[in-house]
């Protein structure tokens, strides 16, 4: 028997970024301390079905370090059996997007009783959905690009009012499905009457849209890594290669660029990292998030964006880079969140142990 801590690591996934994610694993297991972390690959197969165990390592040895490297692998399973089973101490959910990013897996470790690393159920549900993340931003008095929401039911019986609602925003729009990620099904609309083609997009990926203010900004990110008190990262900036960051700049080519640190005042730098903060506090967020910013070119103020609650892993990833930058190296960052996990499940046991205790033995 070992008493290394057995680090159950799941990646692949269904979603779009199913190559990142494997990627994102790769890096994380490399910089696990061996003597002290077993490392139990999890992998789940475009489907959504979960691979056996020598599948799972297999992808993660054999994959390469770039997306299009990466093992492509069927799975059989409904569920890896060594979950139910505790054959893992701690799960570190490396999966973006839908079904992984999104509360689902989060959900899953919490009815199996098991710790995981990251933001719980109702804030990873929260920092997917761009409705909910806005309406607690503008809650919490920060700031964020106007926006109006779309959802089918009323682009179908009311959509004339709908598009004179969003156009009372001024173009460029940008139009984007309520929870999906990868800049998959989002639209820069610069004239009128491509709005309801670009709404038409978006409903076709979710049933909530959300059309927002285009801002001609720069865009910032900062690296959150969860704590009493968390710790805000230096800013990193990303500069698009294309007219926008979408898909094919993410993933496909390599024409975006990753500044890290920004070129940023100290000033700046500091109110940035203090929104970071207030963002993470608002969305109810733990562990780690990548919060991005919109920089607003013609006033210099920064908007909340978005905050992503498992951002890349990858070794040029901006949020192991961010905090790297700060003083937190790669190793180091991933035991902090381990020990955060942990220590977020001993303390809620420790809570509904004292909770079944008569009122007459409590300390209080
Ligand atoms: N309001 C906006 N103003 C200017 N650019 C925007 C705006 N919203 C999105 N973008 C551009 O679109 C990209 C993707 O949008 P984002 O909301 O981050 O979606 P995703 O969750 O898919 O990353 C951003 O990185 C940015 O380049
Ligand atoms: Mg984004």
């Amino acid at each position: 028997m070992s008493d290394r801590l057995r680090v159950g690591l799941v990646f692949g996934g269904r979603s779009g970024e199913h190559e990142v994610s494997v990627v994102s694993a790769r890096s994380v297991a490399a910089a696990l301390d061996r003597d002290r972390h077993e490392v139990v690959p999890m992998a789940i197969d475009r489907a959504g079905r979960w691979a056996d165990a020598g599948t799972a390592a297999r992808v993660l040895e054999s994959s390469g370090d770039r997306p299009d490297r990466v093992l492509a692998f069927e799975g059989t399973l409904g569920l890896d059996p060594r979950l139910v089973e505790h054959a893992v101490d701690v799960v570190v959910p490396i999966l973006h997007g839908p079904f992984g990013e999104d509360g689902t897996v989060q959900g899953l470790c919490e009815m199996l009783d098991l710790p995981y690393v990251g933001c719980g159920v109702a804030s990873s549900a929260v920092t997917m959905d761009k409705v909910l993340s806005k309406k607690l931003f503008c809650a919490a008095g920060l700031p964020t690009p106007d926006f109006r929401v779309v959802t089918s039911a009323q682009w179908e019986s009311e959509r004339i009012r709908c598009e004179a609602r969003c156009l009372a925003l001024r173009v460029p729009l940008f139009v984007k499905p309520a929870r999906l990620g990868s800049s998959v099904g989002i639209s820069k609309v610069k004239d009128a009457t491509d709005l309801a083609a670009a709404i038409e997009l978006a409903l076709s990926y979710d049933d909530v849209v959300i059309v927002e203010q285009g801002i001609p900004a720069r865009e910032i990110e900062v690296a959150v890594l969860g704590g009493d008190p968390p710790l805000a990262s230096v800013p990193g900036e990303v500069v698009p290669g294309h007219e926008f960051y979408d898909y094919a700049d993410k993933y496909l080519d390599d024409a975006c660029r990753l500044l890290a640190p920004a070129p940023l005042e100290p000033a700046q730098a500091e109110e940035v990292r203090r929104l970071a903060l207030a963002g993470f506090a608002a969305l109810g967020c733990e562990g780690m998030a990548r919060v991005d910013f919109l920089l607003d070119r013609r006033d210099g103020r920064f908007l909340l964006s978005e905050l992503n609650s498992i951002p890349g892993f990858t070794s040029i990833s901006m949020y192991p880079r961010l905090l790297g930058l700060s003083g937190v190296s790669y190793p180091e960052l991933l035991d902090r969140l381990i020990a955060l996990a942990l220590a977020r499940h001993g303390r809620r046991r420790r809570f509904a142990e004292a909770a079944l205790k008569p009122l007459s033995e409590r300390s209080h």
